[in-house]
């Protein structure tokens, strides 16, 4: 554990996940924002309540992890294209993010980090869970790591996977946002075993993009990648945060996976915002 002399460190479980206190991240120091970055590779997604940020305020904030990531299928604001508004209303058949998934493993450069800033709230539910795909691939036996040390998963992005950019469309308020990738690329080949690029510590890549093996029958991957699904979020790899308007998450995508819940009826509205990443290696 870090000794963070700025800011308060709550870890909310044994795996992953610490709340962020005595910040405001609308006026943040370079030595604060330091040991933000410190605790964010540390516990992998961390949180923060009760902030007031304009999308200007959200966008400064994002930018001092990196370069925006623009997502391929969905516009952002019309004056913050950096922000995608990520809304549910009453009726929505559909919410996004409903799978357990790291952002954009479809992309050849995946995003790094992703944060999610809560704007309207339902009373109950709407939470979001996190695995840490460090203690996945820690958990898996010695024969199993060696088995899939040198195996790459191919990642398809939403155009590629059957009936899966349709279901955008159930969603009633972000059908607007919708776009066509162009000449993107919305598939690519990843590590299952991922060395992170700045913490040196390996975990799977995984998420629900990853469709196949490269190198196996499907008849062989099948199996493995369901036994992956289970095995990555076994409860005791996860945290599960309860959302409240202005609160803030920001999780690392190398090495970790999320998963929100549609466990409600109610509006739902947030601002999401995320960091390109590199070349998994
Ligand atoms: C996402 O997958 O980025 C959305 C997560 C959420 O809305 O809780």
């Amino acid at each position: 554990m870090n000794n963070y002399q700025k800011i308060t460190v709550k870890p909310i479980t044994g795996a992953l996940g610490a709340e962020i206190s005595n910040v405001d991240l609308s006026a943040l120091e370079d030595p604060t924002f330091d040991e933000i970055y410190t605790a964010f590779l540390e516990h992998q997604v961390i949180f923060f309540r009760d902030q007031t940020l304009t999308p200007g305020d959200q966008v400064a904030f994002a930018k001092r992890f990196g370069d925006i990531h623009f997502h391929p299928y969905l516009n952002g604001m019309d004056e913050h294209p950096e922000i995608l508004e990520i809304v549910r209303e009453p009726g929505d058949a559909y919410t996004f993010g409903s799978t357990w998934h790291s952002d954009q493993m479809f992309n050849p450069r995946p995003a790094k980090a992703t944060m999610l800033y809560a704007k309207e709230t339902p009373p109950v539910g709407g939470d979001t869970l996190f695995a840490s795909m460090y203690l996945a691939h820690d958990g898996l036996s010695e024969g199993m790591r060696r088995m899939l040390s040198n195996v790459k998963t191919w990642n398809d992005g939403d155009r590629n996977r059957n009936g899966r950019a349709s279901r955008y469309a159930n969603a009633k308020s972000m059908v607007g946002q919708m776009r066509d990738p162009g000449d993107l690329v919305t598939s690519a080949a990843h590590p299952l075993i991922r060395t992170h690029p700045e913490t040196g510590r390996k975990g799977l890549y995984f998420g629900i993009h990853a469709q196949a093996l490269e190198g196996f029958e499907d008849n062989e991957a099948k199996p493995l990648l369901h036994y992956l699904r289970d095995h990555s979020t076994r409860p005791e790899y996860t945290c599960r945060f309860r959302w409240k308007p202005g609160s803030l998450a920001i999780w690392d995508n190398r090495c970790v996976q999320h998963k929100a819940l549609s466990d409600y009826t109610e509006r739902r509205h947030m601002h999401r915002v995320t960091i390109a990443g590199d070349e998994p290696f």
